[in-house]
């Protein structure tokens, strides 16, 4: 296994002891400042939300799940790495395995829920599950953390924090609250680009934030308002519903300054017996990302960008889902994507990000 995330360790043992495979040795070294050879690559010719970018591509939320992973990142040219998104409590991990390997016939159709094999050998799979639950420590304990990553991008790169609301039972009040505390908290820490988790499953994957325009904007307004300049970003999952879509770029398009589309498309996980893949409650049905969402991804950044058009609006538009090369990259900016990111196809390929920097872009 030569994945800087270690998908046959737990969550616990990846955040303590990682990164792992290629991405080790660097990591130590940048922490002592010396880390990688991505030093000298002359001025960053591009931007990304108002910060020049050597190239707008990276890693999102997910698979840099502390400093050390980020340093890592950025010391092999993943220019925007997105810290693992935090919340404004700690919150533990659902049991291990997360990730297991997920066979399919080819794309998934995101608007259907398949039923798909898991557990395969990992060593040999282009797809994958994530079944985390978005854990998070302790803001006292992630936002040093936070700081350092930031810290750790060079010119030409960006760190960006992603964060998530938790209901706590106080009503919608208390839950917009907790947004903006968690915004608040990520710029506390320095974070330069904000990015909104609205499409983990919080109440079940058929009632994801993304889908409730109305609570959105009035969370995203808030957080706007706490914020200031700011930028800030929606983490969106893939719209079955053209109008919903429409309504909900409507309604947020002009209170943001991005999107980031998609996150897992959600399957029936069994093992080859038929049982439930991943143990305990509620999991069931879980996220799939990796080789099979990029079609679905690929199409999601084109509607955003065709309805960027129509409405004459001005957003950002990151492309994530499926990125496993770089032909897949070529496919989200020719869909309209003016940044790229990949998380499954990162953890395969840690070169990923050098063979992107050594490519011209577009790609
Ligand atoms: C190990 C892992 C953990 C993830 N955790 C998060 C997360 O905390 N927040 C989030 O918004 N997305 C999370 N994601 C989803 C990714 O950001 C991305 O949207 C998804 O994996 C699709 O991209 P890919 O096909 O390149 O993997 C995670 C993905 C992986 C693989």
């Amino acid at each position: 296994m030569t994945w800087f995330y270690d998908p046959l360790r737990t969550y616990e043992d990846n955040y303590s002891h990682g990164p792992f495979g290629s991405w080790a040795e660097v990591a130590a070294d940048a922490v002592t400042g010396s880390g990688g050879d991505v030093t000298d690559r002359g001025a960053p010719a591009h931007t990304f939300l108002g910060h020049p970018v050597h190239r707008p591509f990276g890693i999102p939320a997910g698979p840099l799940v502390n400093a050390a992973f980020c340093e890592a990142a950025l010391a092999h040219a993943f220019d925007i790495a997105v810290y693992k998104t935090v919340r404004t409590g700690a919150h533990p991990t659902h049991p291990f395995p997360n990730c297991l390997a997920v066979t399919t016939d080819g794309p998934l159709d995101p608007d259907r829920l398949d039923t798909l094999v898991a557990g395969a050998d990992l060593d040999a799979a282009r797809s994958i599950s994530n079944s985390f639950g978005v854990p998070s420590r302790d803001p006292d304990k992630w936002q040093p953390d936070m700081s350092r990553a930031v810290a750790a991008a060079g010119p030409g790169q960006v760190l960006v924090g992603s964060y998530q609301g938790t209901r706590t039972g106080g009503g919608e009040d208390a839950y917009v609250a907790d947004h903006v505390r968690a915004a608040t908290l990520c710029v506390e820490a320095g974070a330069p680009v904000l990015e909104m988790n609205l499409s983990c499953p919080n109440e079940g994957t058929g009632h994801l934030l993304c889908f409730d325009t109305e609570l959105v904007t009035r969370i995203a307004g808030a957080v706007k308002d706490a914020v200031g300049d700011v930028p800030l970003v929606l983490k969106l999952a893939h719209f079955a519903s053209q109008p919903a879509l429409e309504e909900f770029l409507a309604a947020t398009a002009p209170i943001v300054d991005g999107y980031a589309a998609i996150n897992t498309v959600p399957a029936r996980l069994v093992t080859p017996a038929g049982d439930q893949a991943l143990p305990g409650w509620g999991r069931e049905v879980a996220g799939v990302c990796g080789e099979a969402i990029g079609p679905a991804a690929v199409a999601m950044v084109r509607r955003l960008a065709q309805w960027r058009v129509d409405a004459a609006a001005q957003f950002a538009i990151v492309g994530v889902g499926g990125v496993m090369g770089l032909r897949d990259v070529a496919a989200h900016v020719a869909a309209g994507a003016d940044a790229v990111m990949s998380a499954t196809g990162a953890m395969i390929d840690p070169e990923l990000g050098r063979r992107v920097a050594a490519a011209s872009w577009p790609v």
